[in-house]
This record gives C-alpha cells, structure tokens and sequence, in this order.
C-alpha cells in the first residue's frame, strides 16, 4: 500500500508519501518560520494562507520525486489535529478532494501519533510495549504504548509545553522565534556551575510536567545578572541542563512504574542533542534501548503522517466525506489497530 500524506497543523507545509515496501519514496517540508519571525510566534491567519500557496506545489514535487502517478496512490492521510483550525482545514480539505477525485479512501491522522511513530520510519524499528515521551512545542506528555492506537498518558504538562518553554526563554534571551535551536546552540558555549534552575515537579510523585516556572526564572535571572554574551551562554546552559535533566528523571520514573525497557523520544525538542545524549546513556545504564526519530523527522513533516496513515488504513480505518479538523483531540481516544 502506498500512501500520500499531508502535515499542515502549525507552520510547515509537509508532504510525503509511504510505501509499505519500498518505505519512504519521497518528502517535501517547506518551513513558514521567516513569514512568522517578525511576530515573535507563529500567526494563525497568515499560517493558513501559506499552506494554501505552498500545499499543491509540494504534492505534485512529492509526486515527481518518487515516480509516482495518482494511479499508484493507495490512499491519502492528512493531519485532523490536534493543531490550529486553519492550517488543519487547509489539509484535510485538500487531502479529502484528491482522495475523493482519485477515487481512493482518505484518513484523519493525530498529529501527537504521527510524532510518536516518526522513529518507526527507520530501522530498527521500536518493538512494542514502550514509554514514549512526547515532547513538542504545544505538548509534553509520557505514554505507555501498547501498539498502534493504544496509548495511556501517564503524565503530562500542566502549563507549558517544553518546546514553549525553550521557544519563551530564547526570546527572554533575545534570540528569534522559534528559539529552540537557538537557545541549544548558545548553550554549547555556555559553562556549567553558574546559575542553577529548580527541576519543576521533580520533587513530588507523579509523572506530570511543569515548565512555566522555569521561564519566570529564567527571566529573573536575566535581570538580575546583566546581558552579556557569556552570561547570556551560561543561563542558556544552565535552562537547557534542567529542562533535560528533569525530562530524564521522568522517564527513569515511568520505565520503573511500569518496569518497561524500551524509551522512544520524539516531537520537535527531541532533536536536542543534549536530550538524545542524556537519554542515552540513561538507557544504557538500565540496560535498555533508546529510540529517536532521525533529526529532520523530530519536528512537524508529511513523513510522519504517511506512515501513521498507512497503518491506519492498512487496517481498513477510512474516513467518511463529511470529516471535519480536529483542534482539540485526545491522544487516549483514538481506535486501536
Ligand atoms: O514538533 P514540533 O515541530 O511542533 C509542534 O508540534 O509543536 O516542535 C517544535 C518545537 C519548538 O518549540 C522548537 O523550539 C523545539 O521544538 N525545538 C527544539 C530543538 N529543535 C526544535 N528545542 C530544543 N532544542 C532543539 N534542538
Ligand atoms: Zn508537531
């Protein structure tokens, strides 16, 4: 089976298509974050008329990229949220007519499950059950994963996302949107041992996460100890080391809860490389394994979508003609496969 698929949540327009034998034949991710710079953050109304200019384009380049012919799409996935109502109607109205001109079954796919099987378009591949932290810029959550669709939250974020967390601290530091990447790379030229931020939560039972504090330190200490380049170098270490840190002692919590061996991490803040290397040595003191998506697949692209969408369909989940975008919808409500 092979399959279209369209990510248009937030601010990148991706486009992929899988085939479950050949795999990946080809993606196409066009970024909005210059359209968005000059706000501090991405603005819906312009994100939505972006992915109306950008989406054709980007399927017929996808489609010429791997060879293929409407004739030899097997179905279309689209992301149905959760994710802004605009940017979300401009994919699954497009995903929805092609699936229905070509005359082939369409899915709406969750957008958190799309991240959450990202590392599962390489090998090797997670064996389920797994804990899977989920780290993005509109959510955090751990989950115990069963299989496809079967997912319990054990934790999630009561304020901010950690991705958001970053996104406000870089800019507190000066640094453009999204202030992620950014504020990671100030940090590599930042030394240890001056600052020390709380680890939210950590203190307490429990799997949920708390990240606004740290901004509200952050913005504190900025204040309170001038701007210079190093200085700035030193809190940008010191906010990444506790942010990872306290990630890392959530995960150790969930796989000792549910005796699990087998971590997968993913959404747009897995690619810090500080995280990925944490985490794996983490696992290799348990004895465990660590999954990630490759570094381009952390952050929102079609690739996650075609696969989450080709094993939804390949289990006969289609989507009726009257489908409607999904802003708000839960991870733990989606069918099993
Ligand atoms: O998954 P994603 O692309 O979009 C959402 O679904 O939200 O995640 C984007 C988030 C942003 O907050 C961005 O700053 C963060 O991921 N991010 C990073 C890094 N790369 C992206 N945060 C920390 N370190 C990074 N290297
Ligand atoms: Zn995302």
């Amino acid at each position: 089976m092979r399959v279209l698929g369209i990510e248009t949540s937030c601010d990148e327009t991706g486009i992929a298509i899988y085939d479950g034998e050949l795999g990946l034949m080809s993606h196409q991710l066009y970024s909005q974050v210059k359209l968005h710079a000059d706000y501090g953050g991405v603005v819906p109304e312009l994100a939505s008329r972006d992915h109306v200019r950008k989406i054709v384009p980007l399927i017929k380049a996808a489609m010429a990229e791997a060879h293929c012919t409407p004739e030899q799409i097997d179905g279309v996935a689209f992301t149905q949220g959760p994710g802004l109502v605009g940017a979300l109607l401009v994919g699954a109205s497009v995903g929805r007519s092609l699936a229905y001109a070509w005359g082939k079954p369409a899915v709406g796919v969750h957008h958190m499950e799309g991240h959450l099987l990202a590392p599962m378009l390489d090998e090797p591949k997670p064996e389920f059950p797994f804990i899977a932290l989920l780290v993005s810029g509109g959510h955090t959550m751990m989950v115990k994963v069963e299989g496809i669709g079967r997912y319990e939250i054990l934790g999630e974020s009561v304020d901010d996302a950690a991705g958001e967390a970053f996104d406000k601290t870089a800019k507190l530091l000066g640094l453009d949107y999204p202030g992620g990447p950014l504020l990671a790379k100030l940090a590599d030229q930042g030394e240890p041992g001056h600052f020390q931020f709380p680890r939210p939560m950590t203190d307490r039972p429990g799997l949920d996460f708390s990240f606004s504090g740290l901004k509200t330190f952050a913005a504190n200490t900025i204040r309170d100890n001038g701007n210079d380049h190093q200085t700035q170098a030193n809190i940008a270490y010191a906010f990444q080391e506790a942010v990872v840190d306290t990630l890392l002692i959530k995960c150790r919590r969930a796989l000792e809860q549910t005796g699990l061996k087998r971590l997968v991490i993913a959404g747009g803040v897995s690619a810090n490389k500080e995280l990925r290397q944490k985490l794996a040595e983490l696992m290799k003191k348990q004895r465990g394994q660590v999954f990630y998506p490759r570094t381009e697949f952390c952050t929102d692209n079609g690739a996650m979508i075609a696969y989450a969408g080709y094993q939804r369909l390949l289990a006969g989940q289609i989507e009726g003609l009257s489908s409607k975008a999904k802003p708000r919808w839960p991870l733990d409500s989606l069918p099993p496969v």
